[in-house]
């Protein structure tokens, strides 16, 4: 029995099986290519390309030097519109920041005057609202600024608002080999630029798409609104807008005309939804101010100006999706919360008072600990308390927030104790 099945039959028949094994495996392959490339041409940009062909000379010639570039701008509505590259980019030889390139004047960086040639609307939103000059000023201060700048600064109703300047400090105590790479990042959203106009559209809007989904979804905002100090997106994240974003938004009408967006394109809101869009019957703003009742973002929050018309204008946003006395309530909580919060912020100015009277507080910002711990008590904690209340994120208004505060002003009393028993005096 053994030699028979080492004999020469067994062998052909071994040769027949190793034949089938190798077409099958071959077979294999092929299915496994084909499934391959329909999935590489699912996933490959199937959007029409408008400068396909194109005879533009600044096209012809980036499309080999920067390929990304053209590929990105092509599927942008403004190439489709027409809107061409020298249209944002070419300016006049004598122009503030133009450089020769190629028997033209070009800007690196076009600016919000650019934009504004076709966008005089969204610019001059963007110019009364604190994502322009206030954002800036608020690591670079005003002192600097061109009169112009300080007229168009000082009349931004909601702009001038400036109760704590602590920030300026770790500004210059980190200096600019740090804050280049730091605040400037994201303040940089309000920077003027060399012609004197005001800010980068691009930070939300990213070049060269220009595309609306892009803008709508709440990461978009995450480039800044994020960290201890203003968790706005993980606090969205965590609310049930951003639990339907997560699971549903495959389903939503991301490139909806703007101005005409309903439930039925965005049955749960984004960032954009409550604070920029055109939303039911809510008209759509460049100043993201134009919503908000409180200055959430102070120690001590104070009402806005006209604090009541911005109400109006975000409960009727709310409104699509919650009825009147739903949205009510939740607003006169959420008042009671800001009083709560300030009350603590009061609190802990109480408590060191006893330690700036008696001189033991110097005047040098940020050098003692008790400098942190006062200084994150309303900076992380407190306004984290309060955004998670506006914005449905109950674990940061708790465990990062209201938690915390509890702690600091706890600490902050023992710290207190501490430098009055060493230097003698009675606490
Ligand atoms: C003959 C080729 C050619 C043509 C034509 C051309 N460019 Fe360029 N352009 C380049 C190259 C190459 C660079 C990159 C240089 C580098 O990497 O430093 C560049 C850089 C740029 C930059 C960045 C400038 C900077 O200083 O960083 C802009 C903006 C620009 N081109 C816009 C245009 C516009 C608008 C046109 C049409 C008016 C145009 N280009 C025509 C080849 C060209
Ligand atoms: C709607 C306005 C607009 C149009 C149209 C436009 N750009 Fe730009 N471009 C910008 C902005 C804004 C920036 C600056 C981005 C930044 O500073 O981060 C930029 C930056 C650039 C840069 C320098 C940055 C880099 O990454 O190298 C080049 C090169 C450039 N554009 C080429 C082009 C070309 C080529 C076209 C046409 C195919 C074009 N742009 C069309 C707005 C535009
Ligand atoms: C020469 C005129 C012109 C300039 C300059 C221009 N745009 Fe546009 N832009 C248009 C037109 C036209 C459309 C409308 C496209 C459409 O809806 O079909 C548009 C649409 C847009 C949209 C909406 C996109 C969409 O899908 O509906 C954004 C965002 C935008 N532009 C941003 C900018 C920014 C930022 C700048 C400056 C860096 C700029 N534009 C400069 C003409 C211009
Ligand atoms: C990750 C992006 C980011 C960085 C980095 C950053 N900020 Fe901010 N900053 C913000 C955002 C977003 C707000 C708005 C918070 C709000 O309104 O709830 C803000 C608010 C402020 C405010 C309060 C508003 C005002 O104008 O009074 C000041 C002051 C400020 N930042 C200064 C600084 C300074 C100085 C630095 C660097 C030491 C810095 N920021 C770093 C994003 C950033
Ligand atoms: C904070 C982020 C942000 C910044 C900064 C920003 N935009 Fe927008 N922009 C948006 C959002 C979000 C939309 C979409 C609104 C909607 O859902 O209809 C939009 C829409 C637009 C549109 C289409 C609006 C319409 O009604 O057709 C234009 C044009 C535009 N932006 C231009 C600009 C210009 C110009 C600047 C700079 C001055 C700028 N944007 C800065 C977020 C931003
Ligand atoms: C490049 C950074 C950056 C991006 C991206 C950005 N913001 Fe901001 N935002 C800021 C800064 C900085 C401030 C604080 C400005 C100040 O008060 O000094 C701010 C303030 C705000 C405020 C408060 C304005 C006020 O009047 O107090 C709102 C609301 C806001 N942003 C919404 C958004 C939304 C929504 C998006 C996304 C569509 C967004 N931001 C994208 C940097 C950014
Ligand atoms: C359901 C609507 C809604 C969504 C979604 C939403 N917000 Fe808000 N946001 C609010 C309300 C309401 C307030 C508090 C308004 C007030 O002061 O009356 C607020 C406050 C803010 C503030 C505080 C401004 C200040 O005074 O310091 C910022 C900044 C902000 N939102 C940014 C964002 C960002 C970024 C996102 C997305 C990651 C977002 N919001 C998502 C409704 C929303
Ligand atoms: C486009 C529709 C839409 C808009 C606009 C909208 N919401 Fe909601 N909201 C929802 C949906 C969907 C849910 C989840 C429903 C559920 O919990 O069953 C929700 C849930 C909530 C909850 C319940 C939170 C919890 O933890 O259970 C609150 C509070 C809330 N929204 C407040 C607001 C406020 C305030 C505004 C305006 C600033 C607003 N919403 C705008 C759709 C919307």
């Amino acid at each position: 029995m053994e030699e028979k099945r080492n004999g020469p039959l067994q062998g052909s028949r071994l040769l027949v099986i190793g034949l089938v094994a190798v077409i099958i495996v071959l077979g294999l392959a092929i299915v496994v290519l084909a499934i391959g490339q329909a999935g590489t041409m699912e996933t490959a940009d199937q959007r029409v390309n408008a400068l396909a062909g194109s005879n533009d000379e600044c096209v012809v010639c980036h499309e080999r030097t920067t390929p990304g570039i053209v590929q990105q701008y092509g599927v942008s509505t403004m190439a489709a519109a027409e809107v061409s590259c020298r249209q944002c980019h070419e300016v006049a030889r004598d122009y503030p920041g133009a450089v020769e390139h190629e028997g033209a004047f070009v800007l690196q960086s076009p600016t919000t005057a650019q934009c504004a040639t076709c966008h005089e609307t969204e610019v001059a939103q963007f110019n009364q609202s604190r994502h322009g000059l206030p954002a800036y000023i608020a690591y670079a201060g005003a002192q600097d600024l061109p009169p112009d700048h300080l007229a168009l600064y000082e009349s931004i109703p909601e702009g001038t608002f400036n109760p704590d300047r602590s920030r300026n400090d770790i500004y210059h105590l980190e200096g600019p080999d740090v804050t280049r790479f730091t605040c400037e990042v994201c303040h940089d959203i309000g920077k003027p630029a060399e012609d004197g106009s005001v800010g980068q559209c691009q930070k939300c809007h990213l070049r060269h798409e220009f595309s609306l989904e892009q803008v709508r979804k709440p990461e978009t905002c995450n480039a800044c609104h994020i960290g201890p100090d203003h968790p706005q997106y993980e606090i969205y994240v965590e609310s049930p807008h951003g639990i339907a974003y997560a699971t549903n938004s495959e389903h939503w009408n991301w490139d909806a005309e703007p101005g005409t967006l309903t439930v039925e394109d965005f049955p749960a809101p984004t960032c954009a939804v409550c604070h920029i869009s055109g939303f039911g019957g809510t008209g759509t703003t460049h100043d993201v101010g134009d919503r908000l009742t409180w200055y959430l973002f102070a120690p001590v929050s104070e009402r806005r100006p006209a604090w009541q018309d911005n109400q109006t204008r975000m409960q009727t946003v709310c409104g699509e999706c919650h009825n009147d006395d739903y949205i009510d309530e939740f607003y006169e909580d959420g008042d009671l919360l800001v009083a709560a919060v300030n009350d603590w912020v009061l609190e802990s100015r109480e408590i060191i008072k006893p330690l700036q009277e008696n001189g033991l507080m110097t005047d040098e910002p940020f050098d003692q600990p008790i400098d942190f711990t006062f200084f994150d008590l309303w900076h992380h904690w407190g306004r984290t308390t309060k955004f998670g209340a506006w914005m449905q994120g109950p674990d940061y208004s708790q465990w990062h927030g209201a938690y915390e505060v509890l702690r600091e002003l706890a600490e902050l009393q023992a710290i207190v104790d501490e430098e009055l028993e060493a230097a003698g005096i009675e606490p």
